[in-house]
């Protein structure tokens, strides 16, 4: 259980779904977890659980109230983590998420695109843009940023956090080729649905869950799937993966 060991990560929406269950395996990894998160009880309850886990291997986590959408907020949490662990190797960009207000263009509200732009796609670009250079002081490392599969599929009616996830498979890229001189690989995770709490609460409420259930080849996701991918490109073992964008689907999108 050492995959990352002497690693600091920064993890944003730490505090659940996805989020912690990746805070939860990186400190049983070995590795000194930040979960950057806006809803304090939600940060301090993950942070001690990944602290549990973490047990005797050196893994360690510690919750900073952060709000990814606010530079001054992601600065100064960039800093406290500098402060706290003194290095930083890896940035998993992973707050965000749909809601049932998004739409076809036509029907969605505009506050709707600009909540999605707001969270999904400038909380990457403002914990890049602070976390990248502690990164390249660290000696290098890795940018998990939080695509989805409606980056790789045509899927209506989420039109919204579609434009934001596919400007994070974009952005990805791009990023990949501006670090890897700095030795920072930069990818992107697809996950397709995934039962945390909040999207279990969305497919309640949906008609199409059984439609949606078929054509995921091994079932819906799970956030420990999307963790384990997590675990990977943290580690040294992806050492020479990026700027990819690598789906958790089921199988779905392409099917
Ligand atoms: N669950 C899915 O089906 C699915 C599918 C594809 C992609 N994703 C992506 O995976 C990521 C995590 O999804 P999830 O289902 O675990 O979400 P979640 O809602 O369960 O967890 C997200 C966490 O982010 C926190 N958060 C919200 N706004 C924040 C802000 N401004 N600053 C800091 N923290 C903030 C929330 O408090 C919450 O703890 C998101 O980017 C989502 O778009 C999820």
């Amino acid at each position: 259980m050492d995959r990352l060991k002497n690693k600091v990560a920064f993890i944003t929406g730490g505090g659940g779904g996805i989020g912690r269950a990746t805070a939860e395996r990186f400190a049983e990894e070995g590795a000194k977890v930040i979960i950057a998160e806006i809803d304090i009880e939600a940060g301090k309850s993950a942070a001690l659980s990944a602290k549990k886990i973490a047990k005797n291997t050196g893994g360690d986590a510690y919750f900073i109230e952060t709000n990814v959408s606010d530079a001054d907020s992601v600065k100064t949490a960039i800093k406290k983590t500098i402060e706290k662990y003194g290095k930083l190797h890896i940035l998993h960009n992973n707050a965000g998420g749909s809601t049932l207000l998004d739409g076809p263009v036509t029907e969605a509200p505009i506050e709707e695109f600009w909540r999605c732009i707001n969270l999904d796609l400038f909380g990457t670009f403002l914990c890049s843009k602070y976390a990248i250079p502690e990164i390249v002081k660290s000696g290098g490392g890795s940018v998990i940023n939080m695509s989805s599969n409606v980056a790789l599929m045509a899927l209506p009616g989420r039109d919204c956090y579609t434009a934001a996830k596919g400007a994070i498979a974009s952005m990805t890229r791009s990023m990949a080729v501006e670090y890897a001189s700095d030795k920072i690989r930069v990818n992107a995770i697809a996950p397709s649905v995934t039962l945390s709490d909040r999207v279990k609460k969305l497919l309640e409420k949906s008609p199409e869950i059984e439609s949606i259930s078929k054509k995921h080849l091994l079932g819906l996701a799970k956030p420990i799937h999307v963790a384990e991918l997590a675990v990977y490109l943290g580690g040294d073992e992806s050492s020479i993966t990026t700027g990819q964008i690598i789906p958790v689907d089921s199988g779905v999108t392409i099917y």
